[in-house]
């Protein structure tokens, strides 16, 4: 009896050996366990003859239940972490540590905030401060104390975005001559970049651009302080040999009042590349860059500086224009669509 027991539970142990392998996955693993280790397995069915066992072979029969059991059971768990490593192996295939790593996408400055940064850099060398102000704006900082009473065209429902009657987006940055004088004592030279707003959306326009005002104040201020300023600002710019020229123009808040061309950057101020017509000054060899102009005496007695006293000039600039002449880019659109391809340029 004694010896058909153990023989019997040899077997298991050899059976189990034997089928192992074939477990694949956890589940088959815990099938073979049921099957062999538990509460109605093949050795508890074994283990039922050990009751029919005379005392004398009892003790080596329980020995070798507890040996088989401790075979069966460590047989099962090298199963076990064999699949566990074939499974790590499985998810490394293919994986190649010594691959460089991927670099993150950076970013970069927008060509506008690019060219912000360049002019302003420029305008604060030469002795500019720059302040700022509320692109949300009333009529009176915007319009009325910039000379333009309340029925002066500027004001046109087809230009200005009004936000209610007499609150609108800002159709320029002049508002911060106003702001500036209305805080500050002569003298004063500020530049003010930033957004503007208008009822206007073409090939050309945009309903929001940027732009940089600057104000110069103080006592003896000529057109030819002016001239200068604005001359050695357009040199540092765009290069010491850009011209430039002062056409007579007129803004109500300047009197007299002038826009400034510069030397076509593409052409050279030819007005045509080799045979062909330049299409960036039209054939002209100019190009406009900036509006500007003396500060009228109303725009001081509006602020409250005495018009007798003082002095001074004002200038605006659109900086798309400046960016698009700087950078050669020929469509207003491509500041705004934001395409990558295109802004990445600028990195
Ligand atoms: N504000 C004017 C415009 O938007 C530009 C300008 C500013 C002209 C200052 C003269 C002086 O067109």
């Amino acid at each position: 009896m004694l010896k058909s027991f153990l023989e019997g539970l040899d077997g298991l142990t050899l059976e189990c050996e034997a089928r192992r392998g074939q477990a694949c996955s956890l589940k088959d693993l815990e099938a073979l366990r049921v099957e062999f280790l538990g509460r109605k397995g093949k050795l508890a069915a074994a283990m039922g003859a050990l009751a029919q066992m005379g005392p004398e072979d009892k003790p080596a029969a329980g020995k070798k239940a507890n040996e088989v059991k401790n075979a069966l059971g460590s047989l099962l768990e090298s199963r076990q972490a064999e699949l566990d490593a074939a499974a790590t192996q499985d998810a490394l295939s293919g994986f190649d540590p010594s691959m460089p790593g991927r670099r993150p996408a950076a970013g970069s400055l927008h060509p506008i905030t690019l060219a912000m940064q360049e002019i302003c850099e420029v305008l604060t060398g030469l002795g500019f401060e720059v302040v700022s102000g509320p692109e949300v704006e009333n009529d009176w900082h915007n319009f009325e104390a910039l000379n333009m009473p309340p029925d002066h065209p500027a004001r046109d429902m087809q230009d200005t975005l009004y936000v209610s009657d007499r609150v609108l987006l800002r159709t320029h940055t002049s508002p911060l001559q106003v702001r500036t004088m209305l805080s500050r004592k002569p003298p004063v030279a500020v530049i003010a970049p930033g957004k503007v707003y208008r009822r206007d959306s073409d090939l050309t326009h945009t309903p929001m651009f940027h732009q940089i005002e600057g104000l110069l104040v103080d006592r003896n201020v000529s057109m030819g302080d002016l001239r200068g300023t604005l001359t050695a600002f357009v040199r540092q710019l765009f290069g010491a040999n850009t011209n430039v020229r002062f056409r007579p123009s007129f803004f109500p808040f300047t009197e007299p009042s002038a826009e400034v061309d510069i030397s076509c950057v593409m052409c050279g101020g030819a007005g045509h590349i080799g045979n062909e017509p330049c299409r960036v000054c039209k054939k002209t060899g100019w190009v406009e860059i900036l509006g500007c102009g003396m500060v009228d005496p109303n725009v001081y007695r509006a602020v409250g500086y005495d018009p007798e006293a003082v002095t001074g000039f004002a200038f605006g600039l659109g900086v798309e224009r400046v960016a698009m002449l700087k950078y050669g880019i020929g469509d207003l659109r491509m500041f705004f669509e934001n395409d990558v391809r295109f802004l990445e340029q600028f990195s």
